[in-house]
This record gives structure tokens, C-alpha cells and sequence, in this order.
């Protein structure tokens, strides 16, 4: 690994470390968008923009977009777009969560997305999300929280109990997953919003906060991401995907010029088909460029469909290598390798949006900043994933190109990449905002 690689490495470890949820995500990439000198902008206000400046907007606390406006004409060059998703699979705490049994205080979870659920079992569990409370003014507020500290463990069945375990156990999602938090009296009951409220006045020193009334909370393992190899070959951590990709676009878009348009947009609910407000099947991509074109008075339709037929996505999701003990699962032309570059990913049935105009002109871009690239395609005997690409392509009508580092493990509690791979990405992205 170069200085490079180590640098952005460990950048990307904290970021993660720091945002379990996408509410945290949200906020980890405002911290170093202000750091940056980007402007906060709500959608509530109007909005005065400047040329060469950097801002950012969010929405529901779970996705955002940052651009800078650059020194260009917008009709003639367009925007440089990168996308990404802040959201990852995992368990959600459900609404009236308590099973009290045996003495036990357990919480009854809702799966958020297409987790891996085997690996989510004996791990030491977090939780962490947003809170929404009634102050003593009849007030509504919300807050993030984050305990930090392991408080639950989803424990296995032991395999005397289950002899058939390593062969064929299947997991029931409604009676396996609920994980322990805490043990009581004999005759007393755990109830979890106390047990929040109390954390929020005591912890959070929100003192008048007086009743919690709803949340969105979720699970997570609190092991940090780490490198791992005899030689550091591999980075392995929760919420690689996509965080990986939502942090490495922040730090290309950050240290790109002002010459163009760039922007990045780090949207919720892709796991669960972007259908949302927030999400980016929903109007937030399209009403911020809108926006933007208007603030620079290129108000008629003209200019602005010129905007975007200028325009270029980049939507950045991670990649499946091929695995050494499952090497059937790949196309063998087509199994990408950890730590060779990233990967351009194809379908012939539009599940990726690149198109050979877009793929060449990334094969272009990396040669020119020799970064190595691979291609994807799934194997013709088995169903392809997608991403949020062919979703702004088909929203926006913008030119989109699908690519991602490869990983193992996607949508387990513990993923794994290339520990070179994050580097590779970050200088195509960068190139791709300064050309
Ligand atoms: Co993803």
C-alpha cells in the first residue's frame, strides 16, 4: 500500500466508525463539507448561489447532495455527477419492540433491506439512529444517538441443539433475530423508551426533552473496520457498501478544481428501490439542479435540458470479485479481483446503466491517471443486482455509467475489500470531476 492508500484508509475507517446509520453518514459528510468551506443550503430557503463555491443540501437527514457551481458555463458543460447510497442492510428496531420472557429484555427487529443473516449472530451490537421527542413545552424535537457501547447480542442456537445446523439451517426472521439487551427482576418488564428518554436527559443533556414518541433505530456491530493481510491486502468493515463509495466521492469532489459543475449525491433507501422521498427515485436529484440552473438564470427549459444532455453520472456502487471458493458463481472473463482496480458493471437488460459511449470514456479517463480497470458481467444462469444508476438515467435522462470496487461478503455484518481499491477510485473520481 502507497502513502496514498494508507491516508485515504484510514480516512474511510473513521467514516464509517462514525456513521452507523445513514442519519450519521448524513452528518459525518456535512463535518467535512463545512470543513471544506461548503455552504449549508436548506430547501426551505431561497437560494443566492455563486460561481466557484461549494454547497450542500439534505434532505430528510438521510441523503444529500454537495456541488460546486464551478467557473463554467452550466448549458455548455454540464454537471460532473457522482452518486452513491448512505443506507446498507441491517435490522430495525420495531415500534413496540419489548418481548419480556424468561427474565430477559429482548427487542423484537424489522430486516431493512437484503441482509446476510447468518453473520449478524454473535456479534456485540450497538444502537444508534434518530429520536423524535415532545419537550416540557409540547414541543416536537429530534436528535441523533448513538450508544456506542455494545447493548445487545442476537446469540446462535447451540449445534447440540441443532445438529443439522451447518447443513441446512434456515433462518426464521421473526423468532431468530430478536437480541438480548438486558436481564430483570423477576416480575419487571424492560421498556425501551424509557430506557431512551432517560438517555436522552441524562446522556444527551436534553432536559426537557419529556416523552420519546417514535424513533428509527437500528442495530449495528460496533468492531471497528480494519486491515487485515499479511500485508494489509484487505480492509474489512461494516457498510463498505456503499460507504466506501459515498466517503471516496466526498474526498474527490473536495480536492477537485472549479474549472465544471460537480456534484455528489449520497441518497437513502437504495437498498429497499429508492422509493422515496429522500431516495433517489424520488424528485431531490432533479429539483436541486433545477434549482441551480435557475439560481444562475438559466431559467427556460432549453437551457436547462442543455444542462443535462452535458451532464455525466457516475453512480458508484461497490462490485462482486470473484470468489476463490466459489469461482462458479462468476463469468470466468468477468470475475473482478480485489485490489485491481475498479470495476465497470454491465447489463444487457439495463440493471446497470453504462453504455459503451460511458464505459469507454472511463476505460479513457483511467488509462490516462493509470488506475486499472475491470468489467462485471453476472453470469447468464443467475438474477443481476443494480444500483441507483439506472434510476437517474431513467429519471433525468443524464449519460450514466456504473462502476464500483469489488468486494466479498456484500450485505454481511462484516464486508471485504481491496485495502488499494478506495485510492484507485478516488484519483478516477477526482480526474473525472477536474476534466
Ligand atoms: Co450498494
Amino acid at each position: 500500500m502507497n502513502n496514498n492508500s494508507l491516508e485515504i484508509n484510514k480516512g474511510l475507517i473513521n467514516f464509517i466508525q462514525a456513521s452507523p446509520t445513514p442519519y450519521h453518514a448524513v452528518k459525518s459528510l456535512v463535518c467535512a463539507l463545512e470543513d471544506a468551506g461548503f455552504i449549508c443550503l436548506e430547501e426551505s430557503s431561497e437560494w443566492k448561489l455563486e460561481p466557484g463555491q461549494g454547497y450542500f443540501v439534505s434532505r430528510s437527514g438521510s441523503s444529500i447532495i454537495a456541488f460546486k457551481t464551478g467557473n463554467g458555463d452550466l448549458p455548455v458543460h454540464g454537471f460532473r455527477m457522482v452518486g452513491a447510497h448512505t443506507d446498507s442492510p441491517c435490522l430495525k428496531i420495531k415500534p413496540e419492540p419489548e418481548i419480556n420472557q424468561y427474565q430477559y429484555g429482548q427487542l423484537g427487529v424489522e430486516v431493512y433491506g437484503g441482509v446476510l443473516l447468518n453473520p449478524w449472530f454473535d456479534r456485540d451490537l450497538s444502537i444508534a439512529g434518530r429520536i423524535d421527542y415532545r419537550d416540557t413545552k409540547g414541543n416536537l424535537g429530534n436528535c441523533l444517538i448513538n450508544f456506542e457501547k455494545a447493548v445487545a447480542v442476537i446469540p446462535s442456537l447451540a449445534i447440540h441443539l441443532d445438529r443439522d445446523a451447518n447443513d441446512k439451517r434456515a433462518i426464521n426472521a421473526q423468532t431468530y433475530l430478536p437480541p438480548l439487551l438486558t436481564q430483570t427482576d423477576d416480575g419487571a418488564t424492560f421498556k425501551l423508551k424509557d430506557m431512551l428518554l432517560d438517555y436522552l436527559v441524562k446522556e444527551l443533556d436534553l432536559e426537557d426533552a419529556e416523552k420519546v414518541l417514535a424513533y428509527d433505530l437500528r442495530l449495528y456491530d460496533v468492531q471497528p473496520p480494519s486491515l487485515v493481510g499479511l500485508n494489509d491486502e484487505f480492509l474489512t468493515g461494516a457498510r463498505l457498501d456503499n460507504l466506501l463509495s459515498c466517503y471516496v466521492g466526498l474526498e474527490s469532489l473536495i480536492a477537485s478544481n472549479d474549472k465544471h459543475g460537480s456534484l455528489l449525491i449520497c441518497s437513502d433507501h437504495e437498498e429497499v428501490g429508492s422509493v422515496s422521498a429522500a431516495g433517489a427515485k424520488g424528485p431531490f436529484l432533479e429539483a436541486v439542479l433545477e434549482r441551480v440552473a435557475e439560481a444562475f438564470s438559466y431559467t427556460n427549459s432549453e437551457a436547462k435540458r442543455r444542462m443535462l444532455d452535458k451532464s455525466l453520472m457516475f453512480s458508484v456502487d461497490n462490485a462482486h470479485g470473484i470468489h476463490p471458493n466459489f469461482p462458479e458463481k462468476h463469468d470466468d472473463k468477468h470475475g473482478p479481483l480485489l485490489n485491481h482496480g475498479p470495476v465497470i458493471k454491465i447489463n444487457a437488460n439495463q440493471r446497470y446503466a453504462t453504455s459503451s459511449e460511458t464505459s469507454a470514456f472511463f476505460r479513457q479517463l483511467c488509462e490516462d491517471n493509470n488506475v486499472p480497470v475491470q468489467a462485471f458481467v453476472v453470469r447468464n444462469d443467475m438474477g443481476c443486482g443494480s444500483t441507483i444508476g439506472p434510476i437517474v438515467a431513467g429519471e433525468l435522462g443524464v449519460k450514466t455509467l456504473d462502476i464500483g470496487v469489488p468486494t466479498f461478503a456484500m450485505h454481511s455484518i462484516r464486508e471485504m475489500a481491496g485495502s488499494k481499491d478506495a485510492a484507485y477510485l478516488a484519483t478516477a473520481l477526482t480526474a473525472f470531476f477536474n476534466r
